[in-house]
């Protein structure tokens, strides 16, 4: 089975990747710099497939250390998940976003070239869409409207991206368009485990539900959606995970660029996911109504057709699964993983 190099693999859908990978037969290698993530997510990992991954401790933007994973192992193909992902935070510094994002897939292209590695699956977002047209979101919709830096540096890669595969028809490219991932390992010992305060709702309210924080601030309740809060398509850690196994299987050999949304298909609102993790708490969770955040858009989800069609993969775990195994790792596991 192909030998698979995951950058930002102890992060959080690369781990949840990795577990299915190894299900699925694949040999996976980790390359991250933990700058978002916690060692001991390794040992976690470890207990779940009873075997410590191959790991690599190292920067995408440094060549020579990716050069050294590249001939040390026969590698077939790359999963592309390491990169930074606060929307707030890209605003306020930019060029570290474009540093990271930008320049560090460069490098790593550049170091696939010299290893004459040309298939890569490439973590792309929701966020290249902007705000909609409208819902559902196919991958043919315009992607010219990202409002922040975020998203400009994931259109500018999936740009460069097209731009290399049209030169070397050689390359085979997919680019995964996640939207809004959530939940956990059933197993209650791998989560998202952001550091500082939570920018996402769901790790949000988890904090709120475990008692590390007062409640859960609103944002907008008059948005033209069925309650008046922001509609979004919460897709399981653990369907995504497997949308990568799928798409390792069907494209990793077939050359050109393959688009697909990973969503489900269906939008929930606010306050509905908040009610789906008091009902996984069994108590209620405090929330305050506040004004909009700037930059949100009203409403946002997928059509996952295409995916179903040339991955033959879809969603299966329902909102109501994505709150018991968020609940029940965040319940586990109170304040994340240990250092
Ligand atoms: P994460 O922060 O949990 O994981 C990213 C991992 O990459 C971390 O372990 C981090 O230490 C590592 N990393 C960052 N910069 C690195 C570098 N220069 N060199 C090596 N490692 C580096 O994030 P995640 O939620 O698992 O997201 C994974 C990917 O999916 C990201 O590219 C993100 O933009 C994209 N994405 C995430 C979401 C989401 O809501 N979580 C949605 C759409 C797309
Ligand atoms: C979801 C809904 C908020 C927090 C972001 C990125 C996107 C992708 C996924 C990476 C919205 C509301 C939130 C809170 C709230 N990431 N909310 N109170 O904004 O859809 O997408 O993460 O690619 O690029 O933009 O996700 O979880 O921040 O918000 O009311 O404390 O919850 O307004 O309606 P979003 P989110």
């Amino acid at each position: 089975m192909p030998t698979i190099l995951v950058t930002g693999g102890a992060g959080y859908i690369g781990s949840h990747t990795y577990i299915q990978m190894i299900e699925a037969g694949f040999t996976p290698i980790i390359f991250d710099n933990f700058c978002n993530s916690k060692l001991s997510v390794i040992e976690r990992i470890s207990a779940i497939t009873s075997h410590p991954p191959l790991l690599y401790q190292g920067d995408i933007r440094n060549r020579a250390q990716l050069d050294e994973v590249f001939s040390q192992h026969h590698i077939d193909g790359v999963i592309h998940f390491a990169g930074l992902k606060a929307v707030g935070e890209s605003v306020a510094k930019p060029i570290d976003y474009y540093q990271n994002n930008v320049a560090g897939t460069l490098t790593l292209i550049q170091a696939m070239q010299a290893a004459h590695v040309k298939k890569l699956i490439f973590s792309s977002s929701a966020t290249v869409y902007g705000d909609p047209i409208s819902v559902p979101i196919r991958e043919d919709f315009p992607t010219l409207s990202a409002t922040n830096p975020y998203g400009q540096s994931k259109l500018m890669i999936e740009r460069m991206l097209q731009d290399l595969a049209h030169s070397d028809p050689e390359w085979s490219i997919t680019l995964l368009r996640y939207f809004n991932p959530i939940g956990a390992h059933p197993s209650g010992t791998m989560g998202e485990d952001p550091q500082g305060i939570p920018n996402n709702l769901t790790p949000y309210i988890t904090q709120v539900a475990v008692g590390r924080r007062d409640q859960v601030s609103i944002f907008g309740d008059d948005y033209p959606t069925p309650d008046g809060t922001g509609v979004r398509d919460y897709i399981h850690v653990m369907d995504l995970a497997d949308g990568h196994v799928a798409a390792l299987t069907h494209k990793l050999n077939e050359a050109g660029v393959h688009i697909y949304n990973l969503g489900t298909g269906q939008g929930y609102s606010v306050m509905q996911v908040i009610r789906a993790f008091e009902q996984a708490c069994g108590h209620t969770i405090d929330y305050q109504m506040c004004a909009r955040r700037e930059g949100d858009i009203a409403q946002c989800w997928s059509d996952p057709k295409k995916a179903a069609r040339e991955l033959h993969w879809q969603a299966s775990r329902d909102i109501k699964q994505m709150a018991i195994d968020g609940w029940r790792w965040q319940s586990n596991n109170p304040e994340g993983y240990p250092n």
